[in-house]
């Protein structure tokens, strides 16, 4: 039995690209995501199904630029990065992680990036995620369509202040955020990014839809202005 169509060029999953709902082709991004993104990043910290929003949400927006944090060893990095390269998407990754003088508990130190040294595509950064990410975008991509993806460091207050920033900036942007799962307050996990989320669009109305894999840990969002086309 085979498991995949044979291998060919894959095409754009973006359906219905006039309106304003989020739709892509399942079929053609779970190929990819089994062929040529689980062979690279495997399913560690983002299972399938967030790596097949991130990669959707990229083929659906088609992003001139990606402004991410943190790096860590740079799989999420490598996520955007092939799925450009699978889809021919113009696009350029930014990523930033802490300097490596500032303490925090997920810094990656000699590993930082190391999945996508090399590679074009990527240019690395050190500093505060939100504050790179939003020089890098005022001076490079004024005009262009661009994507945030916050993963940072997942406290409450880091989200409010990162998703805050983003959207006064640039209230037409794409946002992914990571670790979003909600469970009852009572497991103790944190649902700080969550909440956050919540709180930040209850202060903007309904411009932006959501769309979030909410079936387990550690679980990803997807924010697009409702009136996307
Ligand atoms: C959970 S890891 C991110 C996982 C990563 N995106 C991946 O692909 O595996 C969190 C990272 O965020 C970094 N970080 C925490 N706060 C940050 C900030 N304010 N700005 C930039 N990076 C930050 C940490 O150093 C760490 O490398």
């Amino acid at each position: 039995m085979r498991l995949f169509s044979k291998p060919k060029p894959l095409a754009d999953p973006t359906k219905n690209a006039q309106c304003t709902a989020f739709e892509v082709d399942n079929w053609i991004l779970s190929e990819f995501t089994l062929r040529q993104l689980v062979p690279v990043v495997g399913i560690h910290p983002f299972p399938l199904n967030e790596l097949m929003l991130m990669s959707g949400a990229v083929c659906r927006f088609k992003p001139a630029f990606i402004f991410e944090w943190g790096t860590h060893r740079g799989k999420s990095a490598r996520v955007f990065r092939e799925t450009i390269k699978a889809f021919s998407i113009p696009c350029a990754i930014h990523s930033i992680d802490l300097p490596d003088d500032v303490p925090h508990g997920e810094h990656p130190k000699d590993t930082r990036g190391e999945l996508v040294h090399g590679m074009e595509e990527v240019t690395l950064h050190q500093g505060d995620g939100i504050t790179v990410a939003l020089e890098l975008c005022a001076r490079l991509a004024a005009n262009a369509p661009v994507l945030f993806y916050v993963d940072g460091d997942h406290s409450h207050a880091s989200v409010t202040r990162e998703l805050t920033a983003i959207l006064d900036a640039r209230p037409d942007a794409i946002v992914l955020l990571h670790d979003t799962f909600y469970q009852s307050s009572e497991s103790g996990y944190n649902i700080g990014p969550f909440e956050a989320i919540n709180e930040v669009l209850a202060k903007r109305g309904q411009g932006y839809a959501r769309i979030s894999t909410n079936t387990g840990l550690p679980g990803m969002t997807l924010l697009h202005p409702a009136t996307h086309a």
